[in-house]
């Protein structure tokens, strides 16, 4: 039984917005600033770049290319999409990561993500108005701790919006919220990081200690001794995964909704580029010259340690704000519409693999499934709600080891099982630019190593992390997680079972 109707994407504005809506995150803009100062600043830079291009780029190509590849056999999510890439049986079980990493980052993100729909409430209602940073931090630490229950309410106000936005479908939800979300994103990220970078010291009162530039500077100002550090490599690698969404499949399945002869090349670059400028020009203009032009660097410097910009994002900036007066209240506004904007238009991404496999292979409808998904994501986000082991081991297990395992799978089975050649047609064909020859060495062997050796690198901290000691939580998540995995391979299983007796394939 197929899925007769074809859904897809409205326009090709549209597929890139969405595509940079993917990518565009509440990584760009909390956990880049506060991984560039953690790894060497300015010089972080350089490790970046080249994780970009030797390992980003390339795998957007490829994962690009597989979806488009395995929509031509009406597939939509990576189990089958894999399958139909080669004949031996056991690729789709590597797949299922591709609707697991989906499932398990979404039951966190999401939660995030509702920490900045009730901060925009927040700045709307005038709560911190009149706070003191102590208070504005006491207030966000009671919230996390779930001292009221408004952490609950906005969480599940901020599942059913997602719910409903993808019960919508992709061209009737996904699409129409890029499209308003992200040029939005992009306005409010300008204004923000401008008053930011532009903001001046010496005004008395509550007003800056510092400029603007201060701040960046710090950001930018290279230590370039950090560049022979393994770890800030590891770290330069995981943060190009994350921003920009690969080995999750949630790229696979966007692209899986082009048709067969649609360009992949420009399009990849045109929402790769997008998110780099959001991730390094925006995403430094804001949280860290605002926030070290009130309290100095050594306060801030502090707050970032462990990688996270959390903090500032969320305790330090609406207590500036707050004094900024009636600008105040729009900064506070845009700041986290910004953020809003960023988490959902990535947790949507998180969705449509899920029910792209429910539909393609159990013929299930658009409602249907988004509900589904609802729900899991509910069910699984109540331990990463309630403390923060669940919530740490979720984003450790899911949100960083289970992307690279994926990547380096995906790109054996690209360039060694499919064929590099075929590969390299795939990537081509429909292509609106001229790929340089070169990514077609690279894909094949420079960024297979470089993930071999990111993977490498990391073993020693896999094992310390799975033998870690950790809490009830911290042990119900592991359970959950493993559960989860198991569950999804069934299910493909019991699918390519069907499929095989209804002749699909
Ligand atoms: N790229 C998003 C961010 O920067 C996170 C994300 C990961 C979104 C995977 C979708 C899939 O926040």
């Amino acid at each position: 039984m197929s899925n007769t109707e074809t859904s897809g994407w409205g326009s090709r504005v549209g597929l890139i917005l969405a595509m940079a809506g993917n990518a565009v995150g509440l990584g760009n803009f909390l956990r880049f600033p506060a991984q560039a100062i953690e790894n060497g600043g300015g010089a972080f830079i350089i490790p970046y770049l080249v994780c970009f291009l030797l390992m980003g780029l390339p795998l957007l190509f490829v994962e690009w290319s597989m979806g488009r590849y395995g929509g031509k056999f009406k597939q939509h999510s990576t189990p089958f999409i894999f399958d139909s890439m080669s004949k031996a049986p056991y690729w789709k079980y590597f797949g299922v990561f591709g609707i697991f990493t989906n499932i398990a980052v979404a039951a966190f993100y999401c939660y995030l993500e509702s920490w900045a729909l009730s901060w925009a409430y927040y700045s709307v209602a005038g709560t911190f108005t009149g706070m003191s940073l102590v208070e504005v931090q006491a207030f966000f630490q009671n919230y996390i701790e779930l001292g009221t229950s408004h952490p609950v309410v906005f969480w599940i106000v901020c599942l059913l919006i997602n719910t409903w936005i993808l019960s919508r479908g992709l061209s009737g939800g996904v699409e129409k919220v890029a499209k308003i979300g992200m040029p939005l994103l992009l306005v409010f990220g300008l204004i923000l990081g401008v008053t930011g970078v532009t903001m001046q010291a010496g005004t008395g009162g509550s007003g800056p200690i510092h400029d603007g530039l201060v701040g960046l500077n710090y950001l930018w100002n290279p230590d370039f001794s950090s560049i022979w550090s393994f770890e800030v490599w590891v770290a330069a690698a995981g943060q190009i995964f994350f921003t920009l969404s690969l080995g999750m499949g949630s790229i696979h399945c966007y692209a899986s909704y082009l048709n067969s002869k649609e360009d992949i090349a420009l399009n990849a670059m045109s929402a790769g580029w997008m998110n780099e400028f959001v991730e390094v020009v925006l995403g430094s203009m804001i949280i860290i010259p605002i926030s070290i032009g009130y309290l100095g660097i050594d306060a801030i410097s502090d707050m970032v340690s462990g990688g996270s910009g959390l903090g500032i994002g969320f305790s330090v900036l609406p207590k500036l704000f707050a004094d900024w007066g009636a600008f105040g209240v729009f900064a506070g506004v845009m700041w986290f519409g910004l953020l809003f904007f960023a988490g959902i238009t990535s947790s949507l991404a998180m969705g449509t693999p899920v029910m792209g496999f429910l539909s393609d292979n159990f013929g299930w409808k658009e409602k249907k499934s988004a509900w589904a998904f609802g729900a899991i994501i509910f069910l699984l986000g109540i331990p990463c709600v309630l403390s923060p082991d669940a919530f740490n081991e979720f984003d450790y297990w899911a949100g960083t080891i289970a992307l690279v395992i994926f990547a380096l799978v995906e790109i054996i089975l690209f360039a060694w099982v499919f064929g590099m050649d075929k590969g390299w047609r795939e990537i081509t064909t429909g292509s609106d630019i001229k790929v340089p020859i070169i990514f077609k060495f690279i894909i094949k062997y420079v960024s297979p190593l470089f993930l071999l050796i990111v993977f490498g690198g990391a073993i020693p901290g896999i094992i310390e992390n799975a033998t870690k000691e950790t809490s009830f939580y911290g042990w119900l998540a592991r359970f959950l997680l493993l559960g989860l995995f198991a569950a999804i391979s069934i299910l493909v299983y019991l699918a390519a079972k069907r499929n095989f007796k209804t002749k699909l394939y």
